[in-house]
């Protein structure tokens, strides 16, 4: 019989293999369970929808009664201005239509109702352009009463005959 002298310490042949193959298990088993939570894990992320959850393109703005007549309202978040108006009510859109930026509200002025602060733009009272680099007016936005009483404006349609919700 042959014996080893590993590191001082003296083994039989055997004991040696044993050693080797239970590292080899381990790495093995390790690899593995590496692979297969690699797989599941990516497995989860390839069941679960891809896709980027926006806001509503409608959505309710409130009551006819907290737009008095005469009164702007902005809706914060959304880019839109309420105007309500002896002959109706109606939503500008407060994108400017040169580079995005959300314009002001211009108070005071008979001429200006909205100016840009980006670059310049202003707009007359009904969205029109005045000044500046904006190529466009601004939108208005279709508008209607739900069934509850409530007020919506719907972004995704935008109101070409500029025509106002009579309430
Ligand atoms: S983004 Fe409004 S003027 Fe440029």
């Amino acid at each position: 019989m042959e014996l080893n002298n590993c590191g001082g310490a003296t083994t039989m042949p055997g004991e040696l293999d044993e050693g080797r193959r239970s590292f080899v298990k381990k790495v093995t088993a390790t690899t593995l369970a590496l692979g297969v939570g690699g797989i599941a894990l990516q497995t989860g992320r390839f069941l679960k929808p891809n896709v980027l959850y926006e806001p509503a393109r409608a959505f309710k703005v409130g009551d006819l009664s907290i737009f008095p007549i005469g009164s702007r309202i902005v809706i914060e978040g959304r880019g839109v201005e309420i105007v309500r108006e002896r002959d109706g009510i109606h939503a500008v859109s407060l994108t400017c239509t040169h580079l995005g930026c959300l314009v002001k509200q211009v108070e005071n002025d008979p001429d200006v109702a909205y100016a840009c602060p980006c670059h310049g733009s202003t707009f007359a009272h009904k969205g029109e352009v005045l000044g500046g680099p904006a190529p466009k007016d601004l939108p208005w936005f279709e508008m209607y009463m739900d069934h509850t009483g409530a007020l919506v404006v719907d972004t995704s349609k935008v109101n070409r005959e500029r025509t106002k919700l009579v309430v």
